[in-house]
């Protein structure tokens, strides 16, 4: 199996690119289930989801062409559709397999798709996907663990989720495109993946009001056409980034990404210390002194991602003074304290609140992965570290980041890959 080694204590400096978004890129390639014309698909992540999601898709019958030239560059075709099934063993490495589910059923009326069991960061059920699609005419039965779906054709209706989804939201607009009438969304999620789906819909001829709002407006096509669309930059890999020279002092510049889609984490790296400017598709950031302790509390778009918790957990052990960081979005996402503290941080949780003591340094260790933002967290908490870090599991870590090792040694880290 292999390993992450990091011999921490190296301030980062110089300047890498951001990859696509990998949240935006597994709803869109889904996308082109919707259609029978080929979809040309720009700036991928080259990454483990989208080689699990491109398999998933290929299995189903669509054509996967990669490009020569670019390996980020990707067409797909879903002319034939002969076996709408997501089979568990694909599910189970990759929740957002449940993506397929909408569009399978617009287009062609039918989806068997194993049932996504609980994973390590929550129970996470998939109930308002479910609920969603059953209100717009859809008849399912969840039996032998997965989840059948038909529909002679769905039709148009008002939706108000229960609670806040990124993929339901998702899923119900890929549906709703190819309905018969209007649907509104209600209570949907606002995040920028949505809005960078909804564009690409668009691009395909999907006619959709609102996405980026809590109310998105969808009206129904007879069809879809191919397209061409280019996904955006990963908002999450840059405030990985940016949080990770916080942490270890520096200088970066990041390109090809965009300071629009990080309004909160911007907010607290400041807080923090760093100064950062930006432009169009670039962010600078200068940090001089031990990074402030910096409260935060996750919740969805546009407040602090879930997704950033773990990384700015590792920044608050090193900062001077007393962080809370509360979890709203999952109940176990605070795996990554129990390892932190395996390098010596004063961490206490009671409940999905940890209160962070910020120490001086951390003591390079042994430690374990437990899920993808946890590797970053342990990623930047070894750069800061006195000593060696050995990071295992690193598997979670290429679901969800592009070469991050070779990026961190671009900007100076010490850090290798070894088996
Ligand atoms: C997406 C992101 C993930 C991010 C999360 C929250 C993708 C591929 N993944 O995950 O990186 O951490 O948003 O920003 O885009 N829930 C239900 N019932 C449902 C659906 C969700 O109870 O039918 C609950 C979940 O258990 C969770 C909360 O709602 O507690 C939010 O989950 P959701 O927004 O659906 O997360 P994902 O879309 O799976």
């Amino acid at each position: 199996m292999q390993k992450l080694l990091i011999h921490g204590g190296k301030p980062l400096h110089g300047e890498i690119s951001i990859s696509g978004a990998k949240n935006a890129a597994l709803p869109i390639l889904c996308a082109a289930l919707l259609t029978d014309e080929s979809l040309q698909i720009g700036n991928i992540p080259v990454l483990r989801d989208i080689e699990t999601m491109l398999t998933l898709l290929n299995q189903m019958g669509v054509s996967v062409m990669l490009s020569d030239h670019n390996a980020s560059d990707i067409t797909l075709s879903a002319k034939q559709l002969n076996n709408p099934i997501a089979p568990y063993e694909m599910v189970k490495t990759m929740r957002a397999s449940i993506l397929v589910l909408g569009p399978l059923l617009a287009r062609i009326g039918q989806a068997r798709i194993s049932l996504p069991g609980g994973c390590a960061i929550g129970l996470r059920p998939v109930d308002q996907h479910i609920k969603g699609l059953q209100a717009m005419g859809a008849e399912i039965s969840i039996n032998h663990g997965y989840i059948n779906a038909v529909a002679k054709k769905l039709q148009g209706t008002r939706i108000v989720f229960d609670i806040v989804t990124v993929t339901g939201t998702e899923n119900l607009m890929m549906a709703a495109v190819l309905a018969d009438g209007v649907t509104v969304l209600e209570n949907a999620a606002r995040e920028p993946e949505i809005i960078d789906l909804a564009n690409c819909l668009i691009a395909m001829g999907a006619k959709i009001q609102g996405a980026g709002t809590d109310v998105i407006t969808i009206e129904g096509q007879s069809s879809l056409h191919g397209a061409k669309y280019s996904v955006m930059p990963d908002r999450i890999e840059t405030g990985t980034f940016l949080t990770a020279c916080t942490a270890t002092g520096g200088e970066i510049r990041l390109n090809n990404t965009s300071h629009q889609l990080l309004g909160a984490v911007i907010d607290k790296l400041t807080e923090a210390g760093a100064q950062i400017n930006v432009n169009h598709n670039q962010i600078h950031l200068i940090m001089n002194s031990q990074p402030r302790s910096v409260s935060l509390r996750t919740a969805p778009y546009p407040a602090f991602p879930t997704d950033m918790q773990a990384q700015f957990m590792a920044l608050n052990c090193i900062g001077a003074g007393t962080a809370i960081i509360t979890e709203t979005i999952f109940e176990n996402r605070l795996m990554h304290v129990q390892e932190l503290k395996r390098m010596n941080a004063d961490i206490e949780v009671e409940g999905n609140t940890a209160i962070i003591h910020g120490i001086s340094h951390l003591d390079g260790a042994h430690v374990m992965a437990t899920d993808l933002r946890a590797s970053a967290s342990l990623i930047i908490a070894g750069l800061v570290a006195h000593g060696r870090t050995t990071i295992d599991r690193i598997y979670h870590l290429d679901r969800g980041y592009e070469n991050i090792e070779q990026k961190l040694s671009i900007l100076g880290a010490n850090i290798q890959r070894i088996n």
